[in-house]
């Protein structure tokens, strides 16, 4: 124990400069600096728009940044020798970049390799990868090697990096359909992503409360929008997937069905619908019809219903080019469907029948629509198989996202793997960062201090997945708990999902950063060190520099600690003890 606690800390002491995600292999090989002008012209080998733009974005942001980090072991200036003077192009400084892609065709696409080999010595960034997206993520982590002092670029030693992903799937879904976010807010986000190689933006775009989506074939649609001025176009939607595709991001759309829809439906067609005119929440829970205001889903029985899915989905697809596609499922709320005349009557028909053949009504009659399109597999919510009202079967190849109770006893993703099910975690009691600010629905009189109310305000306060996530609980979070190992080939990934009934454009980047950084470390390279370990202490110097760095690029992203804590190394740690976490375990 002894000796692998002092390990641990040489090998933090020598890093200095400490990427995140932290690869899975560097080893610095000296200290010697090496001098890097991002002004110098560097020559590129090889002929590639991505790579170079990826290239010209790094070296800018470089410059302009400026950026030197405070929460380090030991002080960079203290190595020797330390460059003075004039930078010379080919004088102990770097002019020259070097990549080799072995197949620069392959597409961007769920488990493209992202793997890379990245060298620095002397004269020389030679960077190795199988596909372009690999390149993309070796030159994020040169980006974050280059340090500024005294006047000079450099970067502290030479270098060798081994690098891949431990999952293909690692992203954060935004919601701009309780509240809109803007174009240019959601390129600040996939800017930010790309910096930590989170590569997935899952985008739910439709809900119950708006619909901002522009569609060509059924252009009423758009009615379900707030304002004029916070819609999607389609320009709109191709400018996000370019910019997200330059930096190796995929952008998989949601248009939640059956559940969730309302908007845009009820001004185009509201047979199609049913209880959109019933009180949500009805006073008494048990009778409630949505899990939030205002009520209404589709209505599955009805024909007309398929007729709008299929133009909606078609178009929507035409928009999209990524190989998943998410179509929600989640949350359906069977007492809504007693407000449907067409549901009454089936029931009526056939005693027997149960919400459980309501769901398996929509999967026979959806799914074969979704499947005209090929070489696309679909993504649902966990819903449609571990509710009361689940379908009883749905096809294998439907990527499962897993996002309820984890409760001890009770695990989804076990369940959902051990039937052979891909699944993508987004546990809302680890993953969710919209936890923990209270409630949003109105005339509640549960915050009212009186005796009644205690137990409402000293636990969850009116958030129904409180705690906050802070980046600790969120690196701390062990998705493959239980799992055999044929189960855990089945988890693609994560995501973190931030739900924006109170998210704006206003706070959007201060409630995804830094702290969905700790999930694009676990997900690209673990939390755990080569003893098995958990490492969440020798994240915090990385998260800390990591959020001072996006301040330094211009992003609003949240304090974490007071600054002395990340001047001051492990100085605000709660235990003296760097194996504490043993105990817990
Ligand atoms: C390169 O990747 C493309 C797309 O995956 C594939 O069709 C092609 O065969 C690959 N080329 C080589 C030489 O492996
Ligand atoms: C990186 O280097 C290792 C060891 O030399 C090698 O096995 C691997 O194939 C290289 N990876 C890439 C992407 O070139
Ligand atoms: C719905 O379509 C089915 C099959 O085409 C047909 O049998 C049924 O009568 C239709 N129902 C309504 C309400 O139009
Ligand atoms: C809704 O209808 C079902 C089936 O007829 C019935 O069992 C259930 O009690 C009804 N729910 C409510 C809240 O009335
Ligand atoms: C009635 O519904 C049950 C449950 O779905 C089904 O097993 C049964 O075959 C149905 N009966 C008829 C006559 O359609
Ligand atoms: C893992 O298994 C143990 C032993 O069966 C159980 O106590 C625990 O709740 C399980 N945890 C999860 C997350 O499945
Ligand atoms: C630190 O905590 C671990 C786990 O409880 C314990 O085994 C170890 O003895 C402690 N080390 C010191 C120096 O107290």
């Amino acid at each position: 124990m002894k000796l692998a606690l002092l390990t641990v800390l040489a090998t933090v002491g020598a890093v200095t400069v400490n990427p995140l995600p932290q690869p899975q292999s560097i080893e610095w090989l000296n200290e010697n600096a090496i001098v890097f002008n991002p002004c110098a012209n560097l020559q590129l080998n090889i002929d590639n728009e991505l790579v170079e733009k990826n290239l010209n974005r790094v070296l800018n942001s470089v410059l302009e940044t400026k950026y030197y980090p405070q929460a380090i072991e030991k002080p960079i200036s203290s190595y020797q020798p330390f460059p003075t003077g004039t930078v010379k192009r080919g004088n102990g400084a770097i002019d020259s970049i070097t990549i080799t892609i072995e197949n620069s065709s392959i597409p961007l696409q769920l488990g493209a390799d992202e793997s890379y080999n990245l060298t620095i010595d002397n004269n020389a960034i030679n960077i190795d990868s199988v596909s372009t997206w690999g390149s993309i993520q070796a030159l994020k982590t040169l980006q974050q090697l280059v340090v500024y002092e005294k006047g000079q670029f450099f970067i502290e030693g030479s270098v060798r990096i081994e690098d891949h992903p431990n999952y293909p799937h690692r992203g954060v879904m935004l919601d701009s359909a309780r509240n809109f976010l803007s174009v240019k807010k959601i390129k600040e986000q996939i800017d930010i992503m790309s910096l930590v190689k989170l590569n997935v933006l899952h985008w739910h775009i439709t809900d119950t409360q708006l619909w901002p989506l522009q569609l060509e074939s059924i252009p009423g649609m758009i009615e379900g929008a707030y304002l004029e001025r916070e819609q999607y176009s389609k320009n709109d939607v191709e400018d996000i997937i370019n910019y997200a595709y330059e930096r190796g991001i995929r952008v998989i759309p949601e248009i939640d069905m059956p559940g969730h829809s309302r908007a845009g439906y009820i001004n185009v067609n509201e047979d199609v619908l049913a209880c959109q005119h019933s009180w949500w929440s009805n006073d008494d829970y048990s009778l409630h019809t949505a899990v939030e205001p205002p009520a209404s889903q589709l209505d599955i029985l009805n024909n007309e219903t398929y007729l709008m899915v299929e133009k909606i989905y078609n178009e929507v697809s035409g928009l999209f080019q990524d190989d998943v596609f998410h179509v929600g499922a989640d949350e359906l709320q069977a007492n809504c469907y007693n407000y449907s005349q067409l549901f009454v009557d089936w029931i009526k028909a056939n005693l027997s029948r149960t919400y459980r053949d309501l769901s398996q009504y929509w999967i026979d009659h959806s799914i074969p629509i979704f499947r005209k399109i090929p070489n696309r597999r679909l993504m649902m919510w966990e819903d449609i198989l571990t509710t009361p009202e689940a379908a009883f079967t749905i096809p294998q190849d439907v990527i499962l996202q897993s996002w309820s109770d984890y409760l001890r006893g009770s695990n989804n993703i076990k369940k959902l793997t051990s039937k052979g099910f891909d699944v993508v975690v987004s546990l809302n009691n680890y993953l969710y960062l919209d936890c923990g600010y209270g409630g949003f629905v109105t005339n509640d009189p549960r915050y009212l201090d009186s005796p009644q109310n205690d137990e409402f305000n000293t636990g969850n306060g009116g958030s129904w997945c409180n705690p906050y996530k802070t980046w600790q609980r969120i690196y701390d979070f062990d998705f493959t708990t239980n799992l055999t190992d044929s189960e855990q080939k089945h988890i693609l990934g994560a995501e973190a999902a931030l739900w924006s009934e109170q998210v704006d454009n206003t706070v959007l980047t201060q409630k995804l950063w830094p702290r969905l950084a700790a999930l694009a470390e676990s997900v690209w390279s673990g939390n755990r060190d080569s003893n098995g370990n958990y490492r969440t202490n020798w994240l915090s110097q990385r998260i800390f520099n990591f959020r001072e760095w996006l301040v330094a690029l211009g992003y609003d992203a949240l304090p974490l600690v007071p600054k002395y804590c990340l001047q001051n190394p492990h100085a605000c740690d709660l235990y003296l003890n760097q194996t504490v976490y043993n105990d817990y375990t």
